[in-house]
């Protein structure tokens, strides 16, 4: 058998603090047998103010929850942001830090997922550290030097600071790929999978690593990167809303 991989449900604001608490009470059996059936771990990325539903509804279960971003801060006067500690007490595991659309609407610089990675990791969680680059730059021939500047800055504050991460996951997301039904090749994948590779080897030579793949992943779109070497799961947004196109995404690695 393969090993399992990690699929992350990302459900941005798609859907209401109600509408997200009947999904689950709704779904909750199923997604416990699709996670004990596949063997596959599950994470889900509700909006924040669930948590408190959430994590009873699905402790002591394979399914696992994650906070969409955090601040950078570990506490202090910063309104609107939600802290690791906050995340870790509310029962997540993980955490997704860079994501494009924070990256973009937010103005996130990598510094600052630099410093949400290591909040995270600072309160036993792991960060799910995204990176990918935008059309423009892919098409100007500057995915590697994005993709390393992302990452590097993230790696080298954990070290600066010490940290030895227990695990690295890193989800390349290209930009382009987000929302617009096109994913990208596994021939381009691939290429910045074995990039993410060297980078985190070169810092952190024994921490194992994690690699996902996210951007238009649906029930279709997933057939065709099943053979992705070096690959650990997916993160899908729009998709990972209905539970029909995520059990039969899951299911499609089960051979
Ligand atoms: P998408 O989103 O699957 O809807 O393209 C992926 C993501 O933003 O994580």
């Amino acid at each position: 058998m393969k090993s399992p991989l990690l699929f992350v449900a990302n459900w941005k604001t798609y859907y209401s603090h109600q509408q997200t608490l009947h999904w689950c009470a709704n779904h909750k059996k199923e997604l416990l047998q699709l996670a004990h059936a596949s063997g596959h771990h599950l994470v889900i990325c509700p909006i924040a103010t669930t948590f408190g539903s959430l994590t009873p509804l699905f402790s002591d279960s394979p399914i696992k929850l994650a906070g969409q971003s955090c601040s950078a801060y570990s506490a202090g006067a910063h309104t609107g942001e939600i802290t690791a500690q906050s995340f870790k007490e509310a029962g997540c595991s993980y955490c997704l830090v860079g994501h494009s659309e924070r990256r973009t609407e937010y103005h996130e610089s990598n510094e600052t997922v630099a410093h949400q990675a290591l909040q995270v990791i600072m309160q036993n969680m792991t960060p799910i550290i995204c990176v990918g680059e935008t059309e423009h730059e892919r098409t100007q021939g500057k995915t590697t030097m994005i993709i390393t500047e992302q990452l590097s800055v993230v790696l080298k504050l954990l070290q600066e600071k010490n940290f030895l991460p227990s695990q690295l996951i890193v989800a390349y997301e290209p930009v382009w790929a987000i929302g617009s039904g096109k994913t990208a090749r596994t021939e381009e994948i691939g290429e910045v999978f074995d990039l993410i590779i060297a980078l985190a080897q070169n810092s952190f030579p024994s921490v194992p690593v994690t690699l996902l793949y996210g951007g238009s992943i649906d029930d279709e779109t997933v057939k065709a990167l099943s053979s992705l070497e070096h690959l650990g799961g997916f993160l899908i947004g729009k998709a990972s809303l209905d539970f029909q196109k995520l059990q039969k995404i899951v299911t499609w690695f089960n051979n």
